[in-house]
């Protein structure tokens, strides 16, 4: 039921910052330990000499984001990869990997033959899916739910963020950081809530930068070039304003040429490592006519900025990002007149291959 809502997917937005409390309230117990994720997935992954996290689509890029604390908080190298591809073009693996399936509805076709094929190698996997009791689920040698509640619209957006949050639990679990992540993620769910309090910024933006125009780029460098991925295809699916994500650096080789004078580009900008790399291409592109829009986390902002988001762990920083492309896609598809829910050809599972 969407209640007062126009849409599911502004419900859905809204309700990021209560699936951050409900899973640290299932995730983790009163001292701040890990709970609820046995000691058979965790030994298990400990024995793995790399992990393979595989997925498609959001889920793919919510993949991206949990690799940075795999490698950073547990020190286990870990590669993504898209599900239909690794299905038919199955990469050459380590001695001992552990596959990682992420998917919110637990039935997308391709991630099924991946687990498939791996599952007659011999090789261990857990599912990380919202929908609980589903194929992936079942058929894993382990499960985690994402608990972020039926997500209805066609465009994922809590399921992401829940998505990142479990890989970051179950990444600190495995290691030994010095950090207090249910505080941490605390701090998250109300930066969270104050981020999607301010919706008439991000309509306007929407109005202002996106009116009319018929592509678009999201850039970033590190975690931000991993957001920018999924911002892009949030606007993409449901507005139709063919949108690139693009890892920052990479423009200069190829696609800087299609800046017109008024091309949007919107910069997320949370990283203090590439800041000033950042700063400098968003530089080039506006020098080439671009319409530039940065979305920068409080230490890191200047003047002009379009957003500045509150600031908590630079590697959590993904969960506040997102936010505000979530709401942009939201505000230029309600401009256009277009069904949000429910973009053209598209099904919220795809059980086809
Ligand atoms: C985009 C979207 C899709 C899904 C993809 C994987 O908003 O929802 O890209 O993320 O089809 O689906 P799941 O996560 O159900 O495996």
């Amino acid at each position: 039921d969407k209640g007062t809502y126009p849409y599911y997917m502004l419900k859905e937005v809204d309700e990021q910052a209560v699936v951050a409390r409900n899973l640290s309230a299932h995730y983790f117990d009163e001292e701040g330990n890990v709970q609820g994720i046995g000691c058979g997935i965790t030994d298990s992954i400990k024995e793995a000499d790399r992990l393979y996290i595989v997925a498609a689509g959001t889920s793919y890029h919510a993949g991206l984001v949990g690799k940075r604390y795999f490698e950073q908080w547990a020190g286990i190298p870990t590669e993504v990869h898209i599900a239909s591809e690794f299905a038919y073009d199955q990469p050459m693996l380590s001695k001992k990997p552990f596959f990682i399936f992420l998917s919110q509805s637990g039935e997308t076709a391709d991630s099924r033959e991946v687990l498939d094929n791996i599952k007659r190698q011999g090789f261990p996997a857990l599912t990380i899916a919202n929908v609980m009791n589903s194929t992936l689920t079942r058929e894993a040698d382990f499960a985690l739910p994402v608990l972020a509640g039926p997500e209805i619209a066609v465009a994922s957006t809590k399921a992401y963020t829940a998505q990142i949050i479990v890989q970051a639990i179950l990444a600190y679990a495995l290691g030994d950081v010095d950090l207090d992540l249910k505080a941490e993620l605390a701090k998250v769910a109300v930066e969270i809530s104050a981020i999607t309090d301010d919706k008439d910024c991000f309509k306007k933006i929407a109005d202002e930068d996106l009116k009319g125009q018929k592509s678009a780029f999201y850039i970033g460098r590190g975690l931000d070039a991993a957001v920018a991925l999924e911002a892009a295809l949030k606007l993409k699916e449901i507005s139709y304003i063919q949108t690139e994500g693009f890892a920052a650096g990479e423009l200069k080789h190829g696609t800087i040429s299609l800046i017109e004078d008024g091309t949007p580009v919107f910069a997320l900008l949370t990283q203090a490592k590439t800041a000033g790399l950042l700063r400098g291409e968003v530089a080039q592109v506006a020098a080439r006519g671009a319409n530039t829009i940065v979305i920068s986390s409080k230490s890191l902002a200047k003047e002009g900025d379009a957003y500045v988001l509150p600031e908590v762990n630079e590697l959590l920083m993904p969960l506040l990002a997102v936010i505000p492309a979530q709401l942009i896609a939201y505000y230029a598809t309600l401009a256009r007149g277009l069904d949000v829910d429910r973009p053209r050809n598209l099904a919220k599972s795809v059980t086809v291959q």
